[in-house]
């Protein structure tokens, strides 16, 4: 089984790094190739709780060589911040490497991120404000900065002058703020370079290697599919791929490598920051899953929008991603609700539409046509076998699997790393 690829198939935030834990020491390689510090990634071990925002949640598992690809952008200063924490604790992050291709989030571009935020006063896309968008606006620009750029401090400067030239017209004239300077932005970046030379490499080439010696590499998505900068709900989304083919462009793989796309969904809908979200809760539901489910960002600490499971995102994120499994977490916060609704299409003004339509408009109009499931109050947490769920639980579970797209192949029913129920095996 050569290349897998995990995304989330919702708005983010579905429990990304069960899947990876699940496939735990059989993986070689787990790999981070798109976004940056924007994700935050909770995993739960034993009675210790990691949060993970630059590296992959795989970088926990002992054995596996952790990998940033070029489709990441990288805030180098949270690089070295999350690497000393998961050190200070013991996990062994000796074998990290980093693209020479990557890029490079400065200091620039967080302050840009932050001020065109809040220039954008009530229509703003609600950013975790780490300075993703400017980062990846100035790779599509062609004058960002890459990792390879550390090393040799001539063509550093001169590109630090070229992208400041333009912003500090930016930040002074529109933004009323003091200009950066050039100095500070190199200084700064070279003082990681020797740090970091060890690290750094031709990802693409090595990656490539380990697949034709018959590794398993896992590429771990950041983010999720309906916030994909061409897949999701636009302009409402982050600025990368976070969709399975930008693990081929993210990392210098052909797409023929990936075998296995899993999909992440949680057996509800969450989402942070503004944009559409047709099966959102406003009552006294929203609030029980809140509570219960805990969403509550683990980057900005922002309470999560909460909702219904909503079946034609999972039929889309199927779709877009060519899904060969799900993995449905957080089954066990819907225990005690008395029935549960799942969005199975939408009324767009006044017609039934079965699919994600493709007009924004249209979208921002959909109202979900539910149908209601009974719950049930047992305690899931300690159950291993689908057999054992509650009758209505296992029946909640294949109804909402057969308008998905694909199987549900294991199912979380608690936080801990082995809260989990496998139906198929995700290797096989
Ligand atoms: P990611 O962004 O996809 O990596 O997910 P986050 O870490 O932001 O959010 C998922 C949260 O759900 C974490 O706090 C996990 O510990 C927790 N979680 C994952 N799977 C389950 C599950 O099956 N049940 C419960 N109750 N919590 C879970
Ligand atoms: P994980 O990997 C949930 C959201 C932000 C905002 C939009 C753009 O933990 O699932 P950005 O800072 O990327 O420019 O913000 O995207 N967002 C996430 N929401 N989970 C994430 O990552 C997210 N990363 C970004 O809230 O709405
Ligand atoms: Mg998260």
């Amino acid at each position: 089984m050569p290349a897998i690829v995990i995304i989330g198939a919702q708005w983010g935030d579905e429990g990304k790094g069960k899947a990876t834990d699940l496939l735990g020491s059989r993986i070689d390689y787990v790999v981070k190739f798109n976004g940056g510090n924007n994700a935050g990634h909770t995993v739960v071990i034993g009675n210790q709780k990691y949060a993970l925002h630059l590296l992959p949640s795989g970088i926990l598992t002992d054995g596996v060589i952790p990998v940033i690809s070029n489709g990441v952008v990288i805030d180098i200063e949270v690089l070295f911040d999350e690497l000393e924490a998961l050190t200070a604790r013991g996990v062994d992050v000796s074998k990290l490497r980093v693209s020479a291709n990557a890029h490079i989030i400065t200091q620039y571009h967080r302050t840009l991120d932050k001020v065109t935020e809040r220039f954008l006063g009530k229509k703003q896309i609600g950013t975790t404000g780490r300075g993703i968008g400017p980062a990846y606006a100035d790779k599509i620009n062609r004058v960002g900065l890459r990792i390879q750029d550390l090393f040799d401090e001539n063509i550093l400067r001169q590109k630090v002058e070229a992208a400041l030239d333009q912003k500090n017209h930016l930040l002074v004239k529109v933004y009323n703020r003091r200009a950066i300077m050039v100095d500070e932005i190199v200084e700064n970046l070279l003082s990681y370079a020797e740090r970091l030379r060890p690290m750094v490499g031709d990802t693409a080439l090595e990656l490539n290697r380990a697949l034709d010696d018959g590794k398993i590499v896992l590429f771990e998505g950041g983010q999720a599919t309906m916030l994909d900068v061409d897949h999701g709900t636009y302009p409402f989304v982050t600025s990368s791929n976070s969709t399975a083919g930008g693990a081929s462009t993210g990392s210098g793989i052909g797409p023929g490598r990936i075998e296995r796309v899993i999909g992440i969904v949680k057996a509800y809908t969450t989402r942070v920051g503004a944009g559409p979200f047709p099966t959102e809760l406003f009552d006294e539901s929203g609030e029980f899953l809140r509570s219960a489910g805990f969403e509550f960002g683990t980057t900005t600490g922002r309470p999560r929008r909460t909702g219904w499971y909503d079946a034609p995102i999972a039929r889309y994120s199927a779709r877009i991603n060519g899904v060969t499994d799900f993995v449905m977490t957080k089954l066990d916060v819907l225990t005690g609700l008395a029935t549960i609704p799942v969005c199975v299409a939408y009324d767009v003004d006044g017609v039934r539409v079965e699919e994600v339509p493709v007009s924004q408009s249209d979208f921002h109009h959909a109202v979900p046509i539910y149908e209601e499931f009974p719950g049930w109050t047992d305690d899931l947490t300690g159950i291993r076998r689908f057999e054992d769920l509650p009758v209505n639980a296992q029946s909640y579970v294949l109804a909402v699997e057969a308008m998905s797209g694909s199987r549900i192949s294991a199912i979380g029913v608690g936080p801990g790393r082995d809260a989990i129920i496998v139906r198929h095996d995700l290797l096989d």
